[in-house]
């Protein structure tokens, strides 16, 4: 791709141009993104709101240590997050990283306006993780995926030898207190168990596998604001769901349980 102030344009000729909120839309170039449901205005609210809190900082962290510093004094190392909502995890990355450059890519166009603003080494595209990646060969150091759709084969296609996926999944024990209390969405266990298979079939190893758990204390608008900003915003009267959190006056214990997976490109 080619850039100027407005507008990129790929190999192919086609130009895309560049919201004056300062992303690029692919969706319709490579998706049958209309059938999909990516997040809506409310839940990347809150989200934004959740993660500013500080609740989730340990995963936060735990998804951007893992990318390991670039000790070849190269510049210009390209860091990738699909899926990426706000981008929190992508920012954090490089902020430890000062000399790599990102991208966030996911379906959302309210999530990816946020994503856009959310580091100023970000660029934000609103594209399909399911479809093929607007990204070369061979050219992502790094992925970062948080509780999001992930196409290993795209990712394996698009990352530099030894360049490395970080996912992070919740584990079936994540927010059991509020999916009890509330009735909330059980997490699939193929979210968190089908890594290993794809890796291999697509010339990936997974070089660590951690668990990151910590108990949250969350005051009733982070209670309301964490179910909200995932699926279950789809599943439930939202302002229903809100006003009965918000009854809860004081603030309450919550425990977090998160899958991390380190994976390798050969
Ligand atoms: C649970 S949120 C996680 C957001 C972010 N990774 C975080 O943890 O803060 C899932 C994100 O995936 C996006 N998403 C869902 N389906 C997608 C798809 N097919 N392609 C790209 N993004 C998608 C949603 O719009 C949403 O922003």
């Amino acid at each position: 791709m080619t850039a100027d102030q407005r507008s990129l344009t790929c190999e192919s000729g086609h130009c895309f141009d560049i919201a004056k909120q300062g992303y690029v839309n692919l969706a319709v170039a490579n998706s049958k993104a209309s059938s999909l449901r990516s997040d809506d205005l409310d839940m990347v609210t809150s989200r934004q709101r959740f993660l500013a809190t500080g609740a989730f900082d340990p995963i936060v962290d735990a998804v951007a240590s893992r990318i390991p510093r670039d000790r070849t004094g190269n510049n210009g190392r390209l860091f990738v997050e699909l899926g990426a909502g706000t981008a929190a995890y992508l920012a954090a990355a490089l902020d430890r990283n000062d000399d790599a450059h990102g991208i966030a890519i996911d379906l959302s166009i309210p999530a990816t306006i946020r994503a856009a603003r959310s580091h100023v080494r970000t660029t934000a595209i609103v594209s399909d993780s399911w479809a093929p990646l607007p990204l070369a060969d061979d050219t992502v150091d790094a992925v970062l995926v948080a509780f999001a759709p992930r196409n290993l084969a795209e990712i394996a296609r698009v990352l530099r030898p030894g360049g490395r996926l970080v996912l992070a999944s919740a584990k079936p024990a994540h927010i059991q207190e509020l999916r009890d209390e509330y009735e909330l969405l059980g997490i699939a266990t193929k979210n968190t168990d089908r890594v290993s298979v794809p890796a291999e079939q697509v010339g990936m190893a997974i070089v660590e596998v951690a668990e990151v758990q910590f108990e949250m204390d969350l005051e009733p608008e982070q209670v309301a604001d964490l179910i909200l900003m995932g699926p279950n915003a789809w599943h439930v009267d939202r302002d229903a769901l809100r006003t009965r959190v918000m009854l809860q006056k004081a603030s309450r214990k919550v425990s977090a349980s998160v899958g991390l997976w380190v994976l390798e490109r050969r």
